[in-house]
């Protein structure tokens, strides 16, 4: 088999610790399990837009990129120099450019975020049934609020009016749907029937899909995902159905966040609710996610940890790079090394239990989850 080819992208603040962090830990790993594979840097950090007259890539990246089997990257998002509080900062409306083309450019239309509480981890909720958590938000990634379409008329003026474009097709809507109720479908035949969920359809199923939308007051597209996800659930009559508006899914979220399997919703509102789902799995510092076009293997996929840049603690060896490992870990999974990613998890989960809740620097972290491989 030719050997697997990843790109590794620190970006800016704590991305390039933790992507140190992983390079460590992808070595050993890679010759504890034999990987056939490889990687190389691609060094396009916030720093170099000056150095390239303005832009953040060269502008063949896409080309570049799309040369390798997967691309990881740290984050992204300007710290600015440590020492003068943001106030020489790219704005993110250019330091996020990469991550957004990438996401477009590469066709990488869903966003998945598991949250899973390992034991060790962060506990933020007092509820014992909250050691239960196993969900997986799945994000829509290509349009919704983030086509970038809109600006601002007569800036600066007691008349300025913003606009922000929204867009809704029905085809994403569909595969991202069906990409939600397949991974329940996944997810039920590997857990089998060990959990309960209450169901709007059913009563009660041993998985779940639930859709988040803000249909009382986005009525639009709230209908359009509404009725697809009705006409998509007859495929899977396994997988009970459930609706929740977003506002009513935070405050859930919180109060029983066990009760939810896989969630599926928009792009912003799939932002916001993987935040708040990374709290339930012990914090950003614990939570992974990447960006894939479930339908294509041939196009590279774009893992990334959920958390930013941090620029609060950038610089300073404090980053928990756990989740940019658990990120790896779903890299090693999907392009096919399924031993080496479990080992990885089980490594990181190891390390976590054996600090019993002590807060450690990032290369601490790292060599006990090297000692634990
Ligand atoms: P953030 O995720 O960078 O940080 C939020 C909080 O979580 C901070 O207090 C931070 O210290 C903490 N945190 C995050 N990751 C952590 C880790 N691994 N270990 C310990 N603590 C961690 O979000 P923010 O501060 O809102 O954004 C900072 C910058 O990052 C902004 O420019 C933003 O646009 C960008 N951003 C980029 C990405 C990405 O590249 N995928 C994601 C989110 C935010
Ligand atoms: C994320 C981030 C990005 C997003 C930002 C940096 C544009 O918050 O990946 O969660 O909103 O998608
Ligand atoms: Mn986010």
């Amino acid at each position: 088999l030719p050997r697997k080819r990843i790109a590794l992208m620190p970006g800016d603040g704590i991305g390039v610790e933790v992507m140190q962090a992983t390079e460590q830990v992808l070595t050993v790993l890679r010759e504890r399990e034999a990987l056939a594979l490889d990687w190389q840097r691609l060094d396009w950090p916030s720093t170099a837009w000056h150095q390239m007259h303005g832009r953040m890539m060269p502008d063949d990246a896409l080309d570049q990129v799309r040369a390798f089997d997967v691309l990881l990257l740290g984050a992204l998002g300007d710290p600015g120099p440590l020492s003068d509080a943001g106030r020489y900062r790219l704005p993110d409306g250019v330091s996020l450019e990469p991550l957004l083309r990438f996401r477009k450019g590469l066709d990488l239309w869903a966003c998945e975020r598991p949250a899973r509480l390992l034991p060790g981890a962060p506990r933020y909720l007092a509820d014992p049934r909250a050691a239960e958590v196993d969900m997986l938000v799945i994000r829509e990634n290509s349009e919704g609020e983030y086509v970038g379409q809109g600006g601002r008329l007569h800036p600066g003026t007691p008349h300025e009016v913003a606009t922000q474009l929204e867009v809704f097709t029905r085809a994403a809507t569909e595969r991202l749907i069906r990409h939600a109720f397949s991974r329940a479908r996944q997810r039920l035949a590997q857990r089998g029937e060990s959990r309960r969920f209450q169901c709007a359809d059913k009563g009660e199923a041993h998985a779940q899909v639930c859709l988040i939308t803000k249909r009382n007051a986005q009525p639009a597209w709230g209908e359009l995902y509404s009725e697809v996800f009705a006409e998509v659930a007859l495929e899977f009559p396994e997988i009970g159905i459930h609706h929740e508006l977003v506002d009513a899914a935070c405050m859930k979220f919180v109060q029983c966040p066990w009760q939810f399997d896989v969630v599926v919703a928009s792009n912003l509102h799939g932002d916001i609710l993987t935040d708040l789902a990374a709290v339930l799995s012990g914090g950003l510092g614990l939570a992974p996610s990447c960006n894939i076009n479930p339908a294509r293997r041939d196009t590279p996929a774009l893992f990334e940890p959920t958390h930013g840049s941090a620029p609060d603690i950038a610089g300073q060896g404090l980053a928990n790079p756990a989740a940019m490992l658990l990120t790896t870990a779903m890299l090693l999974e999907w392009l096919g090394f399924v031993a080496a990613a479990e080992r990885l998890r089980v490594a990181v989960a190891r390390d976590l239990l054996s600090a019993s809740g002590q807060s450690r620097s990032c290369a601490a972290v790292t060599a006990g989850v090297i000692a634990q491989l």
